[in-house]
């Protein structure tokens, strides 16, 4: 017998199906709005761009505001070799240990004559480790926890909804070699993007392959509903012979 197509289909299950496919598309715009709102301008750039997603995932590794202020608005007030033993300090972590021997000695220089409460100026008091610390720690993204609690999630929820997405969709008309990439790439592409998202932790430049693969499952999800919507309601059984 051959498989099933949407002209095998009652009136009742064609309106199960279209519902289904309708809500499907409406929780992945909501989703990609969702997405907007919260990686939008994490560079400091408006719009949604790869650096906002590398944001994400793996912070803003090169900047601290100490390092911001010393390079910039508090550069006159510390001489290269100073800045530099600072920049080393904070990119090995800024610990305690090394601040005592190190980093005072710098601060005392000058930066204690306006950082210290008793300056009267209201600025951040760095002369203890705590008070810089504030200052020098790394945003290093979001956290393994917040990763796995996502991906689960994910790999969970989206896997099941391509399933029965793609048992519907495999009932249109289509190319063959073109339905098994379809119902295959977005399997595929969520792999692929929660995998990159781990990656992107690890190194900023799989940020492009989480936007690559996010693109593939939106493009074949796409295909699957909008086909399928087509086919339910307009494709007629061809006459026989
Ligand atoms: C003459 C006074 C003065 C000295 C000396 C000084 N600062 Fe500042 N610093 C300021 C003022 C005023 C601000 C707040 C305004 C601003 O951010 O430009 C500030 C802000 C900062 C900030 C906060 C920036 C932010 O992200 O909000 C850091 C960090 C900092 N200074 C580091 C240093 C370091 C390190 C030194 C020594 C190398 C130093 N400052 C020396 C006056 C000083």
């Amino acid at each position: 017998m051959d498989a099933p197509r949407f002209y095998d289909r009652t009136v009742s299950e064609k309106l199960l199906y279209t519902s289904f496919l309708l809500l499907v598309g409406l929780s992945y715009l909501m989703a990609n709005a969702y997405l907007y709102v919260t990686h939008e301008g994490l560079d400091g750039k408006p719009g949604l761009s790869v650096e906002d997603v590398a944001y994400s995932y793996y912070g803003n590794r090169s900047g601290t505001r100490l390092e911001a202020a010393i390079r910039g608005p508090m550069s006159n007030q510390i001489t290269d070799t100073d800045r530099n033993v600072m920049v080393a300090w904070l990119k090995d972590g800024a610990q305690q240990e090394h601040f005592d021997k190190d980093i005072k000695p710098i601060l005392q220089k000058t930066c204690l004559n306006c950082h210290v409460a008793s300056s009267g100026m209201n600025l951040p008091d760095f002369s203890t480790y705590e008070g810089l610390h504030k200052f020098a720690e790394v945003d290093t993204g979001m956290s393994i926890t917040s990763l796995l609690r996502l991906s689960h999630i994910h790999l969970f929820g989206i896997s099941m909804l391509l399933f029965v997405l793609g048992y519907i969709f495999i009932q249109s008309e289509i190319n063959v070699y073109f339905k098994r990439f379809l119902v295959l790439s977005p399997m595929v592409a969520v792999f692929v993007d929660v995998l990159s998202w781990f990656l992107t932790k690890w190194d900023s430049q799989y940020a492009l392959v989480v936007v690559i693969a996010g693109a593939v499952l939106g493009f074949s999800m796409a295909a699957q509903i909008l086909i399928s919507l087509y086919q339910i309601w307009f494709l007629k059984r061809p006459v026989a012979g």
